[in-house]
């Protein structure tokens, strides 16, 4: 072999070295890329330079050179490939354990205000209670005028209503929702309304701009306070306890006249007296009242052949109770330890 040839040979030798080594230290498929280029590229490959030369030389040593440079050609190319197959594979995901046991299947839970919204209506079913709804926005009209506020009421102010523009507002309680019941329907009526309202009012521990009623509304010939009494004190002794004490407190309110509060026994306590309380031993749950005859004028009920009740509950707090729940924020954050503890209350 001519020294040139074996020069030559040498040559492929050391480049298929250096090849292998920066394969080998290589991180990523452009680099690969970079190398074949530089040891295979067709014109200006380290590979193809030394090929140029075969041309020059004897037979015997063409054939020497010529093989030892496909070697090295193939060589170069099986370690790019391996290369880039184990790239590959480390960007792929892991197949995983495919005998695995399946993760159960998730139960979901009510929330505790539609349950306890859910329970309400169904006690007052009972009673021959159907269910209305009505609009989260709301006429000024029907939430606060037609249920007989006088226009300087505070509670028309911008303090604690959130408006949306004039003449429209988010309730700021679920009764608006009367008047349209009363407006749609002659008497006898007997409905129970949940739905959210709305409220200025600030984001704590026992407030929320944003809560849940429930309403009743009854009316129909002959119907007196002592109808309201036995339905109030019937609803919270099946909703409570059998023997829960409850108490009626004069009240007002712009749309019932008579109107009273209404307490029952503290939950925590049982009429001891604990801070949730306030050391008092009774807890506010309701409002309510005889329907004010100006509301039937309103809504064109005669209110000489009519009376009728009404009540208003907050549910949050009625969960609240019900559930031991010590802070209202609880039911809005979605924490699933919570949420997952309603699972069989249904
Ligand atoms: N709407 C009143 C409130 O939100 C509650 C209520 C309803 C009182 C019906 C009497 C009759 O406070």
């Amino acid at each position: 072999m001519s020294d040139r040839a074996a020069d030559l040979v040498a040559a492929l030798a050391g480049l298929k070295a250096e090849a292998e080594q920066q394969i080998r230290a290589a991180t990523d498929g452009e680099a690969l890329q970079r190398l074949k280029t530089d040891y295979l590229g067709r014109k200006a490959g380290r590979v193809s330079v030394i090929l140029r030369e075969l041309p020059s030389l004897e037979a015997d040593a063409r054939r020497t050179v010529g093989q030892a440079a496909n070697e090295a050609k193939a060589a170069i190319e099986q370690r790019l490939a391996e290369a880039e197959a184990a790239l590959a594979a480390a960007a792929a995901p892991p197949a995983g354990d495919l005998t695995m046991p399946s993760r159960p299947a998730w139960r979901g839970a009510l929330h505790p205000v539609t349950l306890v919204g859910t329970e309400i209506c169904e006690i007052f079913h009972e009673l021959g209670f159907t269910r209305a709804v009505g609009p989260e926005a709301e006429t000024e009209r029907n939430n606060f005028t037609a249920l007989n506020f006088p226009p300087g009421h505070p509670a028309l102010d911008m303090q604690p209503t959130f408006y949306l523009g004039t003449g429209t507002l988010l309730r700021s309680h679920t009764s608006p929702v009367q008047i349209r019941v009363m407006e749609a329907y002659q008497p006898p009526i007997r409905v129970t309304i949940p739905g959210r309202c709305y409220r200025r009012d600030p984001f704590d521990a026992s407030h929320a701009p944003v809560f849940t009623q429930v309403e009743g509304l009854c009316v129909d010939e002959g119907i007196t306070f002592v109808d309201l009494k036995a339905a109030i004190t019937f609803f919270l002794r099946r909703f409570f306890a059998a023997g829960v004490k409850v108490r009626f407190r004069p009240s007002f309110f712009p749309f019932t006249e008579p109107s009273a509060e209404v307490d029952v026994e503290c939950q925590l306590c049982h009429g001891t007296g604990c801070p949730a309380c306030k050391g008092t031993g009774w807890m506010e749950i309701l409002g309510c009242g005889m329907v004010d005859p100006n509301v039937f004028e309103n809504v064109g009920i005669d209110p000489e052949r009519y009376t009728g009740w009404a009540f208003g509950m907050g549910l949050d707090r009625a969960a609240m109770l019900r559930y031991r729940i010590p802070d209202i924020r609880m039911l809005f954050e979605a924490d699933m330890r919570f949420h997952r503890q309603f699972v069989d209350s249904a």
